[in-house]
């Protein structure tokens, strides 16, 4: 009974906290807020049931479609969640992310993996990197200024990429990648939700 309640009280704050945090955030690069959502530890609940369910469901079609892959590189890493279960398909684990306080937790979750506080047009690793096997933006793409701006560097940065989104956001994210030349689509069940994922190669 308390266990609950305390859970209960845990979700009240964490969905009040991001409606306050994310104001005027989508769509708009607002990296200012991204970083203040993260005051808040785990601030999307990457803990849970469900985003763990799309971790391990992402993870078998990369599986599927790439095998292993040497080199990988996440866009919007946050504190290194989802980062984790990647690097279970990858020798070399990299990722961005805008918020400061979002990378100092995913450098401690996982010392293996390399981070960086960045947006992907300065990735630092240009001189040691000559082209990742895998770019990656998982529920990232909703909070872009300039989606196409961002999938095109993806593509010059990755032999092949991977998004995800969240379905009811298909609508206004999806026209973008429909763009692209030989886009490969699937979708991740989970209880009630639903995301789309896209990939495509570009060699
Ligand atoms: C919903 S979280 C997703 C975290 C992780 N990819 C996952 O799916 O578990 C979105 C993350 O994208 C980051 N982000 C938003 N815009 C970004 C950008 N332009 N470059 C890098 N990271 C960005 C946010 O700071 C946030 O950590």
């Amino acid at each position: 009974m308390l266990g609950t309640a305390k859970a209960l009280f845990k979700k009240v704050k964490r969905r009040s906290w991001m409606k306050f945090a994310l104001r005027g955030v989508g769509g708009n690069d607002n990296f200012e807020r991204l970083d203040l959502a993260y005051t808040l530890e785990d601030p999307w609940n990457m803990d849970s049931p469900t985003e763990q369910a799309r971790f391990e469901a992402t993870n078998r079609l990369i599986e599927r479609e790439f095998d292993h892959v040497d080199t990988l590189l996440e866009l919007g890493c946050g504190e290194g969640h989802q980062t984790a279960c990647l690097a279970r398909v990858a020798t070399r684990t990299f990722g961005l992310d805008v918020s400061a306080k979002a990378i100092e937790r995913a450098r401690m979750r996982l010392p293996q993996a390399q981070f960086a506080a960045a947006d992907v047009f300065h990735q630092p690793w240009a001189g040691e990197v000559e082209r990742f096997d895998l770019v990656t933006a998982f529920e990232v793409l909703y909070y872009l200024g300039d989606v196409e701006a961002t999938l095109a560097r993806m593509s010059q940065l990755g032999r092949a990429c991977m998004v995800t989104i969240f379905a009811p956001a298909a609508r206004r994210v999806g026209p973008h990648l429909e763009r692209i030349p030989g886009l490969r689509k699937d979708w991740i069940w989970h209880g009630g939700t639903v995301w789309l994922v896209a990939w495509w190669r570009n060699d």
